[in-house]
This record gives C-alpha cells, structure tokens and sequence, in this order.
C-alpha cells in the first residue's frame, strides 16, 4: 500500500526538521532541495535512510551502491522519501590492526548518524564480517524501525576442479606451502580464483554467519542470507525491504520488538546449525547488551549443545553459500529446528509475522547441503564454553571445525607472549614443540592486540606439518577467522592483557582440554598461579587517540566486548537545533 500524507498515522520525526515554515524548517529543506526533490516529499512521508557500508576499500560491499537504488526503488513504491547515507565501513580485509577494533566506532558512528538527522526509518546495507553487527547494535541503541539488508556472498570459487572457499582455502594453501604440498606459482594462481564475483566470502565464515543470525534474529527479510550478490533475487530482496520499512515506521515497528530473548535464543540455535562462526558469540552478545537482554555466555552453551550441524559448509564442511541458497537456505534450516521444538515459532520478525509464519513451507531441495539430522556433521553443533582454571571467565571452541580425536587432550604448554614472538619462533627448527604440545598465544584479547584479532588459529610449525599433522591444541584470547578451523580454544577470559590466568602460563606447564566436561584446566598448583599472578605487570595502554579511547572502555570478550558506555538503547528524542 502506498501511504500518502494525508493516510499517515502521525507525525513523525522527520518533520522537526522538514514540517514547517520557520527559518529553520526553510533551512534544512531548502538545502536539502539543491538535489532537485520537490516541494511535497516534505509533506509528512516518512524520511528511509538508506545506511550504506559501500567503500572500494570494503570490496565485499562494493556492490552496495547499486543495491541501494533497488531500495530506493521499494522505498519509493510505498511512499517513503530514501536518503542514501555513507557510514563508517569497517573492511575485515583491510583494517589494521584488525577490523574489529572499529566495529564499535561503526556502531556509534551509526547510532549518532541515525539520532542526529531527519531519519524515520533506516535501511542497514551490509554485508562485510563487522558491518552487519555495527549497524545492527547502532539501530538497536536509538530503537528507530530498521531493517537489514546484506549484499549476499560471492559465487563459487574454483581451481582445478575445486571448490575455493574464501579465507578456508587460503588457510589451506599457505599451510601446504609451509609443508612443501604446494608451489608458491600454484598459490598465485589460485589467487585469481578466490573472488569471482562481487560479494562478501562464500563460506560460512563470519560474514555469511551474521547475515544468517539477521535472518534468524529476524532482522532481515526471509531468505535474505543467502542470495548470492550477483543474483537478480538480491536486487529483489533489497527492493522488496525497501518497500517493507516504510510499512516498519507506519506500525513503529523497532528493534527492541524484534530483538527478544526469543530471537536471540533463535539466533544461537541457528548458529550451531549452520556451523556458524564463533565471531558471532561476542557480536550477538554485543547486541544483547544494547537492547537490555541478558545473554551470557552459559546461553551459548546450553542452547547450542543439542543441535546438530546440518549446513554442510566450509569451513565445517564441504559446499558453499551459493548451493546453501539452491538448497532452499537458511529457512529450511529454521524450520527443521522448528521441527525440532528448537525454534521460538512466535518471535516477531520485521516482516511483521512470527518466524514460523515465514519458514514453515520452505523445502530443503539438497539434502547433500542441508544434511539430513543422521547425517549431521556435528550431533553437538553449537559453541562449547570451556572454563576453568585457565579461563574463569570462558573460553569458546567450535566442536564442528575441531578435531574429535583433540577434544580431550593433555599437553606439554609452548608459550607465545604476543603475535610478534609467535611469528619470530614457530617457524623455527630448534623450537620444543611436536603435536601434542598445546599452543599457547596470550595478548591477543580485546585489550591486548589491541581489538582482539582473527590470529587464534595460528599456524602449525613447518616440521609439524611436514609429519602429515593437521591440527593441534592452540588456545588464546585472540578470535578466529569464521573460515578458519581447527582445535581452537579462543575468548579465554579475562584476556591476558588484563592479568587473566592465561598470562601467567610457562612453557613445559601442563594443560588439558576437556571439552565434554567444558572444562580448561592449567595443571600447575593454585599457589604457584597466585605467585605468579601477584608478579605480573600489565603490558603498556596506548596513548591518544581512539585506541585509548578503545583500550580504556573495551569490555571482556566474554560480554561481547563492547564499550562500557555503549550498553544500553538510548532512543531517538530529536536534539536540540543551535541554527
Ligand atoms: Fe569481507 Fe569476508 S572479508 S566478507
């Protein structure tokens, strides 16, 4: 239905700063008016801005332009006004010294952007691993109507017959050039393969990951996930939630009616059954604490520990989003765990109807993609929360990319102070280490790095690699790449950087993993940890700037390391005008 001033149900915001003849209504309109819109888009019709990630530097948005004028399009069908808007992007293959020390920056960029301006409703076009959770918290934190747009993943990759996962082959490949498996040309040559197509990586890693937690959370429009970025059904999707927010801010539909403790339970249940990323574990807990859910840890565990892993992906599995999106999707993933008595049916989505109502139909057309429940890659997909000794605060494992013969392991501890001694010692021949010792990489936390980065699935030592050897126990407060695997403990909390437990580990200490019992323990008597704790110093804070701004208010992984200050939904009361 298209809404004309005269049907619209109230006065909305926009028109504090458009609905007037005063100095300065003349003022913003009049400027506004040197694009050429005219006099009676400032009627009363609600004001969509289109939020956009695109940025050349953020490639796996780069398409976002010419997606957005498909919402504008559905914006303009059902009578909005679309005011495309440029926000911060934070690129996760450009951002150093990772992207995820500026997703709170994004986050509140976006927050002020949508309470500052004439902005009733807004469309979130992501798609890059931090774009889509730090538009998500900043809409959630002012509450206005809005809805996610991702721009969908790249098409497969192939080289020489194989299927070229982003990020999941190139880990592959540079652990085979370390062993000697392949030549550095080959490695070159596969490079031209990994990106055929616009779009974010067509793995299940992080950022196919949080556009499926949007679809669960039911932030997204049904079937958003997984449209591949070239395919004319993205354009579609996009036009098609154009069209839907104007009916959101009709019925005020916000955030915090959407973003339940249902939704959330959806979300985390989805993400065991997807073998989704465990970046996802401090984005949905970020989120929780923006719309005053209280999400923990613990729920990560207890939901997840019954779903089996069905989405047979890398980089748990084998196939790619584009066959994810022919088999049918993400809805037919929620529907088997509403199948499952695993799925809040009733949880409302910015459709306006509870999930069930969208999923209930879909029909799994690939039963090699979304495997049968007998087939599932993991009876136990969900994040498994490790604690103990080493990590009182937690610590998370993906059991779907570890190794099952690791998942109870003891080993002799190789200590790596930082990223820096790691690199300077593991390619060294004369290192004490073989595979069944436990690598251990402190400073790596939201603190330590600083921003926690994608640096816990280190690398195996050459002469590990050359015996043949996959995977060891690697165990840090540093996060994963969600196209990365392996046995990797990662979050350990509190992060070394702030005098965790996992500062004071030693080489040759002994440590075990248990994670059937979720248990990590560092086998060294309590009173040595306590000697050793009272003699630790705290590594220096950097000084100016925002990474001072980022070390002095970062909170533990553990609670989704957001800013102490972000916490919270602060609402969209129009600001005071100085003009
Ligand atoms: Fe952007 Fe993977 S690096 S989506």
């Amino acid at each position: 239905m298209t809404f004309t001033p005269a049907t619209w149900p109230r006065k909305l915001r926009s028109q504090e700063w458009y609905g007037g003849t005063s100095r300065d209504h003349i003022y913003h309109r009049g400027w506004l008016k040197n694009q050429g819109y005219p006099h009676d888009l400032f009627d009363g019709r609600p004001v969509i801005g289109i939020l956009n990630t695109w940025g050349e530097l953020t490639p796996c948005n780069g398409h976002l332009r010419e997606l957005a004028e498909k919402v504008k399009a559905g914006i303009w069908e059902a009578g909005g006004f679309p005011l495309e808007v440029p926000v911060f992007s934070a690129s996760e293959n450009t951002f150093r010294p990772t992207a995820m020390m500026y997703r709170n920056l994004a986050a509140m960029a976006v927050e002020e952007v949508m309470r500052a301006q004439p902005i009733d409703g807004a469309v979130l076009l992501v798609g890059c691993d931090k774009t889509t959770p730090s538009l998500m918290m900043g809409a959630a934190s002012t509450d206005l109507p809005s809805i996610v747009v991702t721009g969908g993943p790249m098409l497969n990759g192939w080289f020489r017959g194989e299927r070229v996962g982003s990020g999941t082959a190139l880990w592959q490949m540079s652990e085979d050039i370390k062993a000697g498996k392949m030549s550095k040309e080959d490695f070159l040559e596969a490079e031209q393969a990994m990106s055929r197509s616009s779009g974010t990586c067509n793995t299940m890693g992080t950022a196919s990951t949080m556009a499926s937690m949007a679809e669960a959370l039911g932030m997204a429009l049904s079937g958003n996930a997984a449209i591949p970025a070239v395919d004319a059904r993205r354009r579609v999707m996009a036009q098609l939630s154009g069209r839907r927010i104007v009916q959101m801010v009709k019925d005020d539909l916000k955030p915090s009616d959407v973003l339940t403790r249902a939704a959330f339970e959806n979300a985390i249940r989805t993400n065991g059954a997807i073998g989704g990323s465990t970046n996802a574990v401090v984005h949905i807990l970020a989120l929780a604490g923006r719309v005053g859910v209280n999400l923990t840890l613990d729920d990560w565990d207890r939901l997840g520990r019954d779903v089996p892993t069905v989405v047979n992906l890398m980089p748990s599995g084998k196939y790619l989003m584009e066959e994810f999106f022919y088999a049918g999707g993400l809805p037919v993933v929620l529907k088997r765990l509403g199948e499952g008595g695993m799925l809040n049916k009733d949880a409302l989505t910015v459709s306006g109807s509870g999930i069930w109502d969208e999923v209930r139909d879909a029909v799994n057309w690939n039963e090699a993609v979304i495997l049968p429940v007998e087939k599932a890659l993991a009876a136990s997909g969900g994040i498994a929360v490790l604690r103990g000794n080493l990590a009182p605060g937690g610590a998370v494992l993906k059991p779907s990319a570890a190794s099952p013969e690791l998942m109870f392991h003891r080993g002799r501890a190789v200590v790596f102070e930082d990223i820096d001694d790691y690199k300077a010692k593991i390619a060294d021949e004369d290192l004490d280490i073989d595979e069944t010792s436990v690598m251990v990489l402190k400073n790596c936390g939201p603190k330590g790095y600083p921003g926690m980065s994608e640096v816990g699935n280190m690398g195996l030592p050459p002469k590990v690699l050359r015996k043949g050897i996959t995977d060891m126990v690697r165990i840090s407060d540093a996060r994963m790449s969600g196209t990365a695997y392996g046995t990797v403990v990662l979050h350990t909390s509190p992060e070394a950087a702030v005098g965790g437990p996992l500062a004071i580990v030693r080489d040759g200490d002994m440590i075990e993993l248990d994670v059937a019992a979720r248990r990590l323990h560092l086998d060294v008597p309590e009173e040595e940890i306590a000697r050793r704790l009272a003699e630790w110093t705290a590594p220096e804070a950097p000084v100016g700037g925002y990474a001072q701004l980022f070390h002095t208010h970062v909170e533990g992984a553990d609670t989704g390391a957001d800013f102490d200050f972000l916490r919270g939904c602060r609402g969209a009361a129009v600001p005071k005008d100085s003009h």
